[in-house]
Order: C-alpha cells, then sequence, then structure tokens
C-alpha cells in the first residue's frame, strides 16, 4: 500500500498485507515457523546470495514480522523497516550497523536511561565511542563531529525530559558531511513523523505505544531511504567497502536493484544473522493488533495528559510541569532555580521549529514537587549550566536531586479527562508508586 495515497489511520489497519494467498484469510497470520522450504537448490543459493528474496530463516526474517515491518515503515514515510526483539536492539542495531570499533556516534544527551547505559558502557566497551552533547543548540553536533563520526542520534521527545529535539536544524547538520540522524521516535508515533523532517533513520521500542497493551517487548528500526550512503564513502565505510562476511558485498552496490535500502538490508543479513535479537511472530503479530489502534489512543493519550497538566497547573503544591505545552508557563511561574532550569529550555533558537514539527500535543507529562530540599534549591542553577557544556557521560551527575515523576500512559488513561487525580493519587506518584 502506498503511504502517499492513504491517510495514516488506513496505513495502520492495511498496509503491508491485504489477505493470505493460500486461504484468503483477512487477518495476518502467525507464521510461527523457524525455517522454510526451498523450491530447489538453486533457490536456496539465490536466496542467500540476495539475487532473489524470500524467506531464509526466521531469524533473520519472517512473514508475520515482514507485514509488522511494511506496516510501520509505511506508517513513517519509510522504505524499510526490520523488526527486533526489543527496542535496546533496535538502538544498538542502528549504530552498530554503521560503527565499528575506533569509530564515534554524536548522541543527544537528552536520553531513556537504559539507552544511555547501552551508549556510555556497553556500545564504549565495543570500542564505539558515543559523544553526548546538548540538543539546546544545533551546532554543538557539529562541534563534537570528526572524521570517524558516523551518525548523530537523539529521542523525538526524550523519555524523561520531554524536551522536544530539533530533528530538522540537526538533519541539516549532519546531511552535507554524510551523517544520518537516527531518531528514536518511541514516544511520539503518529504524532510525528521524523523522516519528513530529515531523520534518516526512525528507531523504536514498539514496547510502548506502538504494541500499546503491554504485553510484548519489542524494536523497529525504518530505513527512511531517503540517505545518499554512497555519496560520501569515506563518511560510511561500512555501506561503501566490501563486507567479509557477506562474500565481499559492497552494500550500496548489491542492494541498489532492490530499492534505496542498503542500511536496512545490511543490518537483517548482518547483524540480525549474527547477533540473533529477533522478534517472535507471535510478538509481532500483538504489535500489529496494537498497531491498529494507535492513531485513537495516541489521541487519546494527549487529552488525557493535557487534562492531568490542566489540574496541576491549578495546584499550589506543584513546582513544575514538564510537558511540552507548559516549558514557557512553568518558567514564568517557578521560584528562581526552577525558572534558570526551564529558561535553559527556552533559550535555544530551535525550539519553536522543534514545537512546529507536531511532537507539542504530547501525551507525557511529568512534574516535581513544591519542596525541594534546600541541596537542591541551591543545585538547580549549576544542573542547568553543566547541562549547556556537559561533554562527558556522567548521567548521574545530571540528575536533579528532586524527585521527578512521568506519567506511564496507562495512569494518565485510567483518569478519566472529567475527574482529576485525587490529592492521594498524586501524592502516592511522587512517592514513585
Ligand atoms: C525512548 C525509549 N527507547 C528505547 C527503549 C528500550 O525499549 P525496550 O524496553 O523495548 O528494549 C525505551 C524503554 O523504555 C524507551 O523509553
Amino acid at each position: 500500500m502506498s503511504s502517499n495515497s492513504h491517510r495514516l489511520e488506513t496505513m495502520l489497519l492495511h498496509a503491508g498485507w491485504r489477505a493470505d494467498p493460500a486461504t484468503g484469510a483477512v487477518a495476518v497470520p502467525i507464521y510461527q515457523t523457524t525455517s522454510y522450504q526451498f523450491r530447489d537448490t538453486e533457490h536456496a543459493s539465490n536466496l542467500f546470495a540476495l539475487k532473489e528474496l524470500g524467506n531464509i530463516y526466521t531469524r533473520i526474517m519472517n512473514p508475520t514480522n515482514d507485514v509488522l515491518e511494511k506496516r510501520v515503515a509505511a506508517l513513517e514515510g519509510g522504505a524499510a523497516g526490520l523488526a527486533l526483539a526489543s527496542g535496546q536492539a533496535a538502538s544498538a542495531f542502528a549504530l552498530q550497523n554503521l560503527a565499528k570499533a575506533g569509530d564515534n556516534i554524536v548522541s543527544s544527551t537528552d536520553l531513556y536511561g537504559g539507552t544511555w547505559n547501552l551508549f556510555a558502557h556497553t556500545l564504549k566497551d565495543q570500542g564505539i565511542e558515543v559523544r553526548f552533547v546538548d540538543p539546546i543548540d544545533p551546532q554543538n553536533f557539529l562541534r563534537a563531529t570528526d572524521d570517524r563520526t558516523r551518525a548523530y542520534y537523539a529521542e523525538s521527545l526524550p523519555n524523561p525530559k520531554l524536551t522536544v529535539f530539533p530533528i530538522a536544524e540537526v538533519a541539516a547538520v549532519g546531511r552535507p558531511l554524510g551523517i544520518p540522524l537516527i531518531v528514536d521516535n518511541t514516544a511520539t508515533p503518529f504524532l510525528l513523523r521524523p523522516l519528513e523532517h530529515g531523520a534518516a533513520i526512525v528507531v523504536y521500542s514498539t514496547t510502548k505505544y506502538l504494541g500499546g497493551h503491554g504485553n510484548s517487548i519489542g524494536g523497529l528500526i525504518i530505513d527512511g531511504g531517503n540517505f545518499d550512503w554512497a555519496a560520501h564513502p569515506e563518511r560510511q565505510p561500512a555501506l561503501n567497502t566490501p563486507d567479509p562476511s557477506y562474500h565481499g558485498a559492497v552494500w550500496t552496490e548489491a542492494v541498489k536493484p532492490i530499492g534505496p535500502v542498503a542500511y536496512a538490508i545490511k543490518a537483517r543479513v548482518t547483524l540480525l544473522r549474527d547477533i540473533g535479537a529477533s522478534l517472535s511472530p507471535f510478538n509481532a503479530f500483538l504489535i500489529i493488533q496494537g498497531l491498529e489502534t494507535l492513531a485513537l489512543r495516541m489521541n487519546q493519550h494527549c487529552k488525557n495528559a493535557q487534562a492531568v497538566v490542566d489540574f496541576l497547573r491549578t495546584r499550589k503544591e506543584i513546582r513544575r510541569i514538564i510537558h511540552p505545552s507548559q516549558q514557557q508557563a512553568s518558567t514564568a511561574n517557578a521560584p528562581t532555580g526552577t525558572s534558570m532550569a526551564t529558561s535553559a529550555d527556552w533559550s535555544g533558537s530551535s525550539w519553536p521549529a522543534a514545537r512546529r514539527q507536531g511532537a507539542s500535543s504530547s501525551m507525557h507529562c511529568s512534574f516535581t514537587t513544591m519542596s525541594p530540599t534546600s541541596a537542591t534549591r541551591g543545585a538547580l542553577p549549576s544542573i542547568q549550566r553543566r547541562r549547556r557544556i556537559r561533554s562527558s557521560p556522567k548521567k548521574s551527575s545530571s540528575q536533579p536531586a528532586f524527585r521527578t515523576v512521568t506519567y506511564a500512559f496507562q495512569w494518565a488513561s485510567s483518569i478519566s479527562t472529567t475527574s482529576s487525580p485525587t490529592s492521594s493519587t498524586v501524592s502516592r506518584l511522587h512517592r514513585g508508586h
């Protein structure tokens, strides 16, 4: 199904699948198989040599997973997808597909903690350096770039910070240098399409909103098909030099007849083949069921979060509300320390442009309590000063001493938009339950 000719809601229901050719079944079947029958040895040989596309082994591809991949690729306006066992696997593969020991990545500091650990420790141990920069100034990405920089990385609406990332600005810094921007869009599917703003690759933890029911861990990489990997061969050697693990294939050449999907194919037939972080077809089926209601759920999450924001704004106990729609308001209302914290968020010239990307109506909302310790009060301004200049990956030093609570969407969904959370609910959240 063409991604141009249908509304996103329609693609969430139908992209990538019409009916089973053998039985006519309309619902996506669960192809719970490890292996596939080859017509003959030549067929098998052609599949392995990528002369013909088809199923080889479920560690590498599966027809149920294929529907999920096609559906989310269509949703994003991308060229191809790769389903993986988790969002963590998707983040790791997205970078390992381009970088090897001695190379580096420049990443936003505003990341989910698990991604931070992966970048600051595990990838580092593998010889891939991740340089963390403050996205408040997109030029920070350029400043941290050198000849061995292979990609830029960010979250569109970072978990849990919720400061909208300036996709267009950072993508524009990287493209002339042959550096793709990889965006983790876990928090804003359907609300924001990073490829439209210049990102080259989109990463998802499908575990969250895409799946929506809390029953399956999963991940996805979407290849935008919009990045000219061959234009800067010295910048992207992984895609432009012979790959000894696949009979010396040069991916940008070998995949050309199939389309602009060299990045996705390489990740599938090398990293997924070798590391084996495959998504179970059963989980792919459950995630596909979730996709069917994504549009409805995302809209409702936004309304629910807004209802929570509206309620919290009326409460004098609340010191700061972290929600894209509230960043200016909380600056104006906040006492000195917090005021500096939020005004730092606003001083970036790219913020209004980032908001235009469409993520301003996020379903996320977090808040901090009114009663920080005196130590916290003193720490806030210096936390923000550090944030502007920080380049070393010391996550713990940037953690505010006050407690921040991020609403899980399930919780937000459980609040009716006509009723407000009780103060006991709020204090329960403050305690982190
Ligand atoms: C933004 C983001 N990216 C990636 C992940 C990792 O996903 P998973 O738990 O599916 O491995 C998470 C998990 O919370 C996340 O919030």
